[in-house]
């Protein structure tokens, strides 16, 4: 089966109460319900972890060498700051996906730069919520395509259309 990290930065385990109106009302814990909902219907296995400490997300990510197929990541501030975790990402070299709830290219000049897009396969920026449930989808698909390198559940699924001139 498919296993996919999941990990939140600095600030988000206070989603619902953190200012507002950029991040909206759904806590944290809701967004990993969804999460884990979406990933079930997908039959993803997914584990998701939230830290305010730079140096856990690190090792978390070191981590997902073994075990897991790849990375969802919201990295918050770290996004922004951290050579440590992009260092990380690059050195684990598991397709990588980054997620951010609001815009950061609509905000303040110093959120217009990641340190971790460079390494990320896809970056997911203003969906809200909604980013981590395509952010799996979209890294299943990939994990599908790369092919059969971790067994039958990232192989390719058999098609059931037969096209009628094949
Ligand atoms: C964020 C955007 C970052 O700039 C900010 O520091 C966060 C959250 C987002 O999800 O929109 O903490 O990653």
């Amino acid at each position: 089966m498919v296993r996919i990290l999941v990990l939140h930065g600095p600030n988000l385990n206070l989603l619902g109460t953190r200012e507002q109106s950029i991040y909206g009302t759904t806590t944290l814990d809701e967004i990993d319900a969804a999460i884990a909902q979406t990933a079930e219907s997908l039959n993803i296995e997914v584990d998701t972890r939230q830290s305010n400490v730079e140096g856990e997300l690190v090792t978390w990510i070191q981590e997902a060498r073994t075990g897991y197929h790849g990375i969802i990541i919201n990295p918050a501030a770290y996004t922004h700051t951290s050579v440590a975790i992009r260092d990380a990402l690059a050195a684990v070299a598991l397709p990588t996906v980054e997620v951010h709830l609001s815009n950061i290219y609509q905000r303040e000049e110093f959120r217009h730069h990641s340190y971790i897009a460079g390494v990320a396969m896809a970056q997911l920026s203003g969906f809200g919520p909604t980013g981590y449930l395509l952010a799996l989808q979209g890294l299943l698909e990939h994990l599908l395509e790369q092919g059969a390198k971790t067994g039958a559940a990232t192989s390719k699924p058999v098609r059931r259309t037969r096209r009628r001139n094949a």
